[in-house]
């Protein structure tokens, strides 16, 4: 289901509901850090602080990410309410994301103002199913049952 519209990179990137947005955005070759967590950040586990998104729309747009962890409470005090952590947000539905919102870019109200205006397409609704094979089959029921079950991205060869 959802699509996620990076504004900087001008890019709309497709996910499946519940990936974590800063998994997508490095699949993706999205650059999430500005110089400092280029240098160093922690990988993930929400303590450089180097991540910055900003959730671009109503209030209710904030939605589309899970809700705020107890680390951003923490770590976002002095930040604006839109403002997550890219490594502590799951993606639910389609959103409009402004990567490093701390370094402005030119013509930045333009380009938010056309992100949100131009509708969001849908995206995936579900996880791909991986088909089984004829070799698969072979291998016994106990293989079997693992090959129907549902792909995540870390699956692939
Ligand atoms: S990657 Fe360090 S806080 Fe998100």
């Amino acid at each position: 289901m959802p699509v996620i519209r990076f504004v900087r990179e001008g890019r709309d990137v497709e996910c499946y509901p519940g990936e974590n947005l800063r998994d997508v955005a490095l699949r993706e070759g999205i650059q999430l850090y500005g110089l400092k967590g280029q240098l160093g950040n922690c990988g993930g586990c929400g303590q450089c602080i180097t991540c910055f998104v900003d959730v671009k729309g109503d209030p209710s747009a904030t939605n589309c990410l899970t809700g705020r962890t107890a680390v951003e409470d923490a770590k976002l005090r002095r930040r604006p309410e839109s403002w997550r952590l890219a490594c502590q947000a799951l993606v639910e539905r389609s959103v409009v994301i402004l990567t490093r919102p701390q370094v402005s870019m030119a013509d930045q109200r333009r380009r938010i103002d056309a992100a949100l205006s131009a509708p969001l397409p849908e995206g995936p609704t579900a996880w791909p199913v991986v088909e089984a094979s004829e070799d698969d089959e072979a291998e016994g029921d106990e293989n079997q049952s693992s090959a129907d079950a549902p792909a995540t991205p870390g699956d692939e060869p």
